[in-house]
C-alpha cells in the first residue's frame, strides 16, 4: 500500500506509558492543523473491539497460541481497510498505540511462534503497512509489572489476560524490543520512559516535528 500521510506507531511494555504519550503528540500536531487519527490495536474498530475483548478477558485461559496470533491480525485487518488505510491516503497523519511490531515481540517472540509466521501474516493483513516512525517508550519489566499491576487493581474487571503472563514471557518481550529496535534504528527510536511525563513529551516532539 502507498501511503500518502503518515504513520507513526507507539511501542512498549504494558505500563510504558505510551497511550499518555499519543494523546498529548495528537494534541500538538492538531495544534499545528494537522488532521490526525488515532487507534489502538487490537480494537481501533467496532469489529475490532470485538475482537479486543476475546483476546484481553482473563476468562479465556484456553485461548490457543495461534488463535491468539490470528485474532490479533483480524483485528489489525480490520483497522487497515476500515480506518488506517484510508485516513493515509486522504493524507492525514495516523497515531497508533501498538501495530506489528507489538505481535513480533508477544506472539512472535513472547509466544515463540516465530518472526516468519507473523511476518507471513502481516503481509496479507497489514497488505504491507509499515510505520514511517516508531516511538519505544522503553522501561523495565519490574516496572511494567508494577504499572499494570495498580492500573488493573483500580479496574478490576480490567483486562488482563496478557498482564497476567509469566515474568519470564514478559522478559523474552522485552528482549525482542531491544533486538527490534537495534535492527532497525532509523525507523525506531528508542525514549526512556522512566523520564518525566513531561520530557518525554518534548523528546517525542523533537522526533515528530522534523517529519511534519
Ligand atoms: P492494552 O490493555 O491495550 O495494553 P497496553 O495499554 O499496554 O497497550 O492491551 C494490549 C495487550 O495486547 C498488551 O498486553 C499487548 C498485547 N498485544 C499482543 O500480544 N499482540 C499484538 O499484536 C498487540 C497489538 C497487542
Amino acid at each position: 500500500m502507498r501511503a500518502r500521510g503518515l504513520f507513526i506507531s507507539f511501542e512498549g511494555l504494558d505500563g510504558s506509558g505510551k497511550t499518555t504519550q499519543m494523546r498529548r503528540l495528537a494534541k500538538r500536531l492538531r495544534a499545528r492543523g494537522h488532521v490526525v487519527l488515532e487507534t489502538v490495536e487490537p480494537g481501533g474498530t467496532e469489529i475490532g473491539g470485538k475482537i479486543r475483548q476475546v483476546l484481553l478477558d482473563a476468562a479465556n485461559q484456553e485461548l490457543s497460541p495461534t488463535a491468539e496470533l490470528l485474532l490479533y491480525f483480524a483485528s489489525r485487518a480490520q483497522n487497515v481497510d476500515e480506518r488506517i488505510g484510508p485516513a493515509l491516503r486522504r493524507g492525514e497523519i495516523v497515531l497508533a498505540d501498538r501495530f506489528t511490531d507489538s505481535t513480533l515481540v508477544y506472539q512472535g517472540c513472547g509466544r515463540g511462534l516465530g518472526a516468519e509466521t507473523v511476518l507471513a501474516l502481516d503481509r496479507i493483513a497489514g497488505r504491507g503497512l509499515k510505520p514511517d516512525l516508531t516511538l519505544l517508550l522503553d522501561i523495565d519489566v519490574e516496572t511494567s509489572l508494577a504499572r499494570a499491576r495498580a492500573r488493573n487493581a483500580a479496574q478490576p474487571a480490567g483486562e488482563t489476560r496478557m498482564d497476567e503472563q509469566s515474568l519470564e514471557f514478559h522478559r523474552k518481550v522485552y528482549e525482542a524490543y531491544q533486538a527490534l529496535a537495534a535492527g532497525e534504528p532509523e525507523r525506531i527510536r528508542r525514549i526512556d520512559g522512566r523520564a518525566a511525563i513531561e520530557e518525554i513529551e518534548l523528546a517525542i516532539w523533537d522526533m515528530v516535528s522534523a517529519h511534519v
